[in-house]
């Protein structure tokens, strides 16, 4: 039997709806980003983080891959403000965390700083390229961080997928409810294609669970839209997978695209959530050129078995060959390239946006028209530049 710990040891809650507010004299905006990695530090999602990092927590993370106590950490979180707003605050203030006009938290200022942005990039992202999506939003952002505990105040409005949205407390009581002691954590900010679904069901046949969880915060513009895709889980489920071993849940987080770090910083979130495995495949968080096929797996090596607390299951590039009939990868299949049916994401979603339906050898036929839908609905919303 294997039990799911949360990183750190405790499910860290900050959760305070009672908070006297008053007391916070100060008032941050927060990005869209922002908000959702409040609520994640608040539920728990990224514990053991109970506010956004201070500047010996940061260059640790930055430089290290761990928080300053040594604990596994590979993304920065955190918060930013503008120079004028800096010169307003002091340490000691409490802030309250604002967006759209609601409070959704307060901040007890610990620490306020200025980031060497380009390391960061350096470091983070491998790259200070603006032309990457994780970096030009880094660079985008206000130049001073503020780093403080924080409380959640106010839980954000999940709109019409409230129903996929649920806090690790939970998931962990619902993984122990079904009775799974094993859990295998799914993160794709893509529809769940043919190579997904086989990578899905190979960990399946080792595992008693699998938590199905796309990621639906900030992603790129050209990525298919997180609620289109909501639909093309629910139906793709439905049809081929068995009901009784697939939990869908949503992950709020934006994507940074930082691959290999993104790569442990995804693990860690879904240790949190009651995952005792986690899929990492090909390009894992990756965009672009700007990492090795394999290297979010790689990275995994740089830290024990103890220290990660969730067992990485890494596949390998995944593919319908015609020859074999059926899923494969490098690992399975003799075959030659002309066999295999690989279509980039690019122009997947090219032919999606066209209403041409892919091969039912790379995308199952009823996940397809849910897209082509979606898409051709959205199109007609906001015609595209193209
Ligand atoms: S990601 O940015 O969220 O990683 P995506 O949704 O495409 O992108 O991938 C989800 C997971 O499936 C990742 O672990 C990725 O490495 C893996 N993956 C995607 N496509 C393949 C494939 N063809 N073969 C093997 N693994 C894959």
């Amino acid at each position: 039997m294997s039990v799911s710990i949360p990183h750190g040891g405790t499910l860290i809650n900050r959760w305070n709806p009672d908070y006297p507010l008053d007391e916070a004299s100060k008032t941050i905006e927060l990005s869209k980003a922002e908000l959702s990695d409040l609520e994640l530090i608040g539920t728990g999602a990224y514990s053991p983080l109970t506010g956004f990092l201070t500047k010996a927590d940061y260059d640790a993370v930055v430089e290290t891959m761990r928080l300053a106590d040594g604990t596994v950490w590979s993304i920065p979180i955190t918060l930013a403000v503008t120079e004028e707003k800096a010169k307003e605050l002091a340490v000691g203030d409490k802030a309250k965390l604002v967006y759209n006009g609601d409070v959704y938290g307060v901040i007890e200022i610990a620490d306020m700083y200025r980031p060497d942005k380009t390391k960061e990039a350096t470091f983070v992202y491998k790259t200070d390229e603006l032309a990457h999506p994780g970096v030009r939003k880094l660079f985008e952002k206000p130049d001073v961080y503020v780093g403080g505990e924080v409380t959640l105040v106010k839980r954000t409005d999940k709109g019409p997928f409230a129903a996929f949205y649920f806090d690790p407390a939970e998931t962990r009581k619902r993984f122990a409810e079904l009775g799974w002691n094993t859990v295998v954590g799914f993160q794709t900010r893509n529809p769940v294609h043919r190579a997904h679904e086989y990578i899905q069901k190979c960990a399946l046949e080792i595992v008693d669970g699998l938590f199905l969880n796309p990621l639906v915060g900030e992603t790129k513009a050209d990525d298919i839209p997180a609620d289109i895709r909501m639909e093309s889980y629910q139906v793709l489920l439905e049809n081929y997978y068995p009901k009784d071993r697939v939990f869908l849940g949503v992950f709020q987080a934006a994507m940074r695209y930082a691959g290999p770090r993104e790569a442990i910083f995804h693990a860690m979130v879904r240790k949190n959530f009651g995952c005792t495995h986690f899929i990492v495949g090909r390009d894992h968080a990756g965009v672009g050129n700007y990492y090795g096929t394999y290297d979010a797996q790689k990275i995994f090596s740089n830290f024990t078995a103890e220290e990660l607390g969730i067992t990485p299951l890494f596949f390998e590039h995944s593919f319908y060959c015609t020859k074999c009939e059926g899923m494969a990868s490098t690992k399975t299949c003799p075959h030659d390239a002309e066999y295999h049916v690989v279509l980039s994401g690019t122009k997947v979603r090219e032919m999606l946006r066209n209403g041409q339906v892919p091969p039912s050898t790379f995308s199952r036929p009823e996940v397809a028209a849910v897209l082509i839908k979606g898409l051709q609905q959205r199109e007609a919303v906001t015609p595209s530049t193209r």
